[in-house]
């Protein structure tokens, strides 16, 4: 009895270790498999992987006005950050206060956003504030959008500063040339007729 035990148990270690064997192999294949398509996003290359399905574009922007709500409105969700104040005017006390000490909210949740006077108040006289605030949109991209549509953007840049330089170039080479030929005229013209 007590050796059928025994060998039951070794026969699960024995299980044991080939469930755990197998799991570590799928894991590193799933790794290099991983790799693959990120290989074929980074290189561009759909053939390899169809990385189309997965990398998805996204087109993000940024919306900014001023606010006339003395009262502080998330405009945007964020996994990390939340603002830390009920007010503006509380936002703006909490950054005085760390700018002016040196610290720092260890959270980063305070904002630096400005205010500015909008009019005044016609019975008081009291300047009315608002105050900026912004958020960021990110809108899906239907189809794909090659990252080289993005290197184009440096290879116009180049494109423009070459043609400038080249027309900077050609311009004063050819002011050089026509004051050269017209100084060289003049002087055999004066030369001409001092001798003549
Ligand atoms: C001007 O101030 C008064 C007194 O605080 C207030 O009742 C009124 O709503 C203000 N007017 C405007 C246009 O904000």
């Amino acid at each position: 009895m007590m050796m059928m035990v025994v060998v039951v148990v070794k026969m699960v270690v024995v299980v044991a270790d080939a469930v755990n064997a197998i799991v570590i192999i799928a894991v590193k294949e799933q790794v290099e498999e991983m790799r693959e398509w990120f290989v074929a996003f980074a290189e561009q290359d759909h053939s390899r992987r169809d990385y189309r399905n997965y990398f998805k574009p996204v087109m993000c922007y940024l919306e900014g006005g001023w606010t006339l709500d003395q009262h502080v409105v998330e405009p945007f969700s964020s996994r990390r950050h939340s603002l830390t104040a009920d007010s503006w005017r509380e936002l703006q006390q909490q950054i005085r206060y760390t700018s002016f000490s040196g610290g720092k909210n260890i959270n980063e949740n305070f904002a630096f956003l400005p205010t500015t006077i909008m009019g005044f108040n016609e019975t008081t006289g009291e300047p009315v504030y608002a105050q900026w605030n912004y958020r960021i949109l990110c809108h899906p991209y239907s189809g794909d959008v090659p990252t080289k549509y993005f290197r184009q953007v440096i290879v116009v840049v180049v494109v423009v500063v070459v043609v400038v330089v080249v027309v900077v170039v050609v311009v004063v080479v050819v002011v050089v040339v026509v004051v050269v030929v017209v100084v060289v005229v003049v002087v055999v013209l004066l030369l001409l007729s001092w001798f003549y």
